[in-house]
C-alpha cells in the first residue's frame, strides 16, 4: 500500500506536535522514522494508524484519499500499529488477545481461532507464543511478536513499530527483523519502524524520514553512516562517549551497599541457585543475558520485589532478607524498571502528582512544595513536560526522563533496568552522565541491558546470565562486545 501523509498538523496545547508534515511511504519497503525525543514521531505514527486525530491534512492510500476515526477504522483501510508501550490486556491469555478486536470478537471459534495463531506465529519463528499463557507472564518481547500476529491477522497491509527493539532481547531482534524482511520484500507490506537505535536502522530499513520538533529536516535512501544519521537528526555529529565521566579512574569505595549471601531466586525461565554478590559503594554492575536468564530476578530481589526462595541480603550492612520493598526504599534504595508505564510511573497522574508519591510520606500532601520539586526537576532533567502534563502525554523519552527526575538524588543503591530505553542517543548520554556522577558521590548501580555496548561501556563488573548460571567478568574494561556476546549465547570459554 502506497502512503501519502499530506501537510499533516497536530497541535496539544502549545505544542505543536506535526507541523506541516509531508511525507510519502511505498509498498515493499521498510522506512525508518528518526528524530530526537519529542520530535513527534509516536503523534505522526498514532495519527496514521488512527489512535489519535489530525488537525488538519490529509492521509492517502493508494491515490485515494482517506479519513478515518479510530484504530479499528485504521485496521480496517490496512494499517496497524504496534505502540511504544504493549496496549495488550494482561489479564487475558495469548488466545483471548489475539481474538480481541476481531468481528466476532470473543465469539470467534477458539479452535480456529488457535490454528491461525500458532500458523502465524510458525512462520515467523514466534515459537514461545502458547495461546493458553496469562499475558502478564509474556515478556516484553513475546508481547510484541503476539501484537504483529494479532494485526497480521486481521490483514494489515501497512505495519508500523513504535521503537519495537527496546525492551526485547537480541534473539527477538533477530527474529523480528527476519519477520519485518519478509513481510516487506516478499509480502509487499509498507512497514514504518520508529526507533533510536541507530545500527537497527541501518540494518533494516531501506530509507529514513528525519523528524525534528515536528518538522520533517530530512529524507534519505539507505545506506548511511551512524554518523551521517546522528547529523541529520541532531543538525551535529555527537563526540564519542568517555566511560569515566564523572571521575577518571575511579575506585569503589570499601563499604558494600548491597550484599548477596547464596541466594536462590526464580526467574521468569530460569532458576538461580548459590548467587553471592557484594557491590560497594560507587561501583557498577551490568547485567548481561539473553531476556528471561534472570536479570529481571536479581534486580527485583535487589530492592524487595522479588523474595529470594534461599540465602540472605545485607543492605550496608543490615539483615534485610524478606524485607518490604517500601523498607528497601526507605533504606536508601531506588528502582526503574523497564515497563515504564506499568511498575514506574502511573498513567493518569501529572507529573507533580508523582512527585508527591515520591517525596511526600506525611498524611496532608504539601502541594506546592511538591509542585516547587517538580519544576526543578524538570529543568534539571530537561524533561518536556509542565508539572500539570499527565505522565503518558509526555514522549517516551521524556518519561523516561522524568522516571530518573523522580529518583532520589543520591541512594545507596540505583537499580536500574534498562536505564536507556527509548532515549534518543544523546539523551542516553546524558543519563548516563547523571548516573556517572552519582557514582563518583559513592551511590553503587546495578542495571541491565539489552545493550551490550551499554554494559561494556559503563560496568565496572558484569554478571552474565546464562541457563541458571550466573558467571562474572571481574574487570569489565577488559573484555570486548563481541566475548560479552558468545557469553550471554552460552560459550563459556569465549571462543
Ligand atoms: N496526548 C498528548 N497530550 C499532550 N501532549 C502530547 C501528547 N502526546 C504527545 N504530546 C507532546 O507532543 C510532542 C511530541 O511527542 P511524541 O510522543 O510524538 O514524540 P516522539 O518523537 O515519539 O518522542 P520519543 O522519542 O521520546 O518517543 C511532545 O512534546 C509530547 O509531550
Ligand atoms: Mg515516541
Amino acid at each position: 500500500m502506497n502512503i501519502e501523509l499530506r501537510h499533516i498538523h497536530k497541535h496539544f496545547g502549545p505544542v505543536h506536535a506535526n507541523n506541516d508534515i509531508t511525507l510519502t511511504f511505498q509498498a515493499g519497503r521498510i522506512v525508518g522514522i528518526l528524530g530526537e525525543n519529542g520530535a513527534g514521531k509516536s503523534t505522526l505514527m498514532k495519527i496514521l494508524s488512527g489512535f489519535q486525530s489530525l488537525d488538519s491534512g490529509e492521509i492517502w492510500m493508494d491515490g485515494q484519499h482517506v479519513a478515518y476515526n479510530g484504530p479499528e477504522a485504521a485496521i480496517a483501510h490496512g494499517v496497524g500499529m504496534l505502540q511504544q508501550d504493549p496496549l495488550d490486556v494482561a489479564a487475558f491469555t495469548v488466545l483471548e488477545n489475539f481474538t480481541y478486536g476481531r468481528r466476532g470478537g470473543l465469539a470467534l471459534r477458539r479452535k480456529e481461532a488457535r490454528e491461525r495463531l500458532v500458523q502465524i506465529s510458525s512462520r515467523f519463528g514466534f515459537f514461545d507464543l502458547d495461546p493458553d499463557t496469562p499475558v502478564a507472564q509474556l515478556s516484553i518481547g513475546q508481547r510484541q511478536q503476539l501484537e504483529i500476529v494479532r494485526l497480521l491477522a486481521l490483514g494489515v497491509r501497512t505495519l508500523i513499530l513504535d521503537e519495537p527493539t527496546t525492551g526485547i532481547s537480541a534473539e527477538q531482534k533477530i527474529i523480528l527483523f527476519d519477520a519485518l524482511r519478509e513481510l516487506a520484500h516478499q509480502d509487499g507490506l509498507s512497514v514504518l519502524l520508529v526507533s533510536h537505535k541507530l545500527e537497527d536502522v541501518i540494518a533494516l530499513c531501506d530509507e529514513v524520514a528525519v523528524l525534528r520538533a515536528g518538522r520533517v529536516v530530512g529524507t534519505k535512501a539507505m545506506p548511511a553512516t551512524t554518523s551521517e544519521l546522528v547529523s541529520l537528526m541532531f543538525g551535529q555529529e555527537l563526540p564519542p562517549v568517555q566511560r569515566d565521566t564523572g571521575g577518571a579512574g575511579l575506585k569503589p569505595m570499601p563499604t558494600p551497599a548491597i550484599e548477596l549471601e547464596k541466594v536462590q531466586l526464580r526467574g521468569r525461565r530460569t532458576l538461580i541457585k548459590d548467587l553471592s554478590l557484594c557491590v560497594k559503594a560507587g561501583e557498577i554492575i551490568g547485567l548481561a543475558g539473553l531476556e528471561g536468564s534472570g536479570q529481571e530476578a536479581l534486580l527485583r530481589a535487589c530492592v524487595g520485589l522479588a523474595k529470594p526462595l534461599a540465602g540472605h541480603l545485607r543492605l550496608c550492612g543490615e539483615d534485610v532478607t524478606g524485607k518490604s520493598y517500601r523498607h528497601f526504599l526507605q533504606h536508601g534504595c531506588a528502582f526503574g524498571a523497564a515497563g515504564r508505564l506499568e511498575e514506574g510511573l502511573v498513567s493518569g497522574l501529572t507529573l507533580t502528582e508523582h512527585m508527591a508519591l515520591v517525596t511526600e510520606y506525611q498524611p496532608v500532601v504539601d502541594w506546592r512544595r511538591a509542585r516547587r520539586l517538580t519544576e526543578d526537576q524538570i529543568k534539571q532533567y530537561n524533561v518536556r513536560g509542565t508539572p500539570d502534563s499527565a505522565i503518558e502525554t509526555l514522549s517516551g523519552g521524556n518519561q523516561q526522563r522524568m522516571l530518573m527526575a523522580l529518583m532520589p538524588q543520591q541512594p545507596v543503591l540505583m537499580v536500574l533496568e534498562q536505564p536507556t530505553r527509548g532515549l534518543d542517543v544523546d539523551s542516553a548520554r546524558w543519563i548516563w552522565q547523571q548516573l556517572l556522577e552519582r557514582r563518583a558521590a559513592g551511590t553503587a548501580i546495578i542495571f541491565s541491558s539489552p545493550e551490550l555496548d551499554e554494559i561494556v561501556t559503563y560496568s565496572d563488573r558484569i554478571l552474565v546470565f546464562y541457563a541458571g548460571h550466573v558467571t562474572e567478568i571481574p574487570d569489565a574494561s577488559r573484555t570486548t562486545i563481541d566475548e560479552l556476546g558468545r557469553l550471554i549465547g552460552g560459550h563459556s570459554d569465549g571462543a
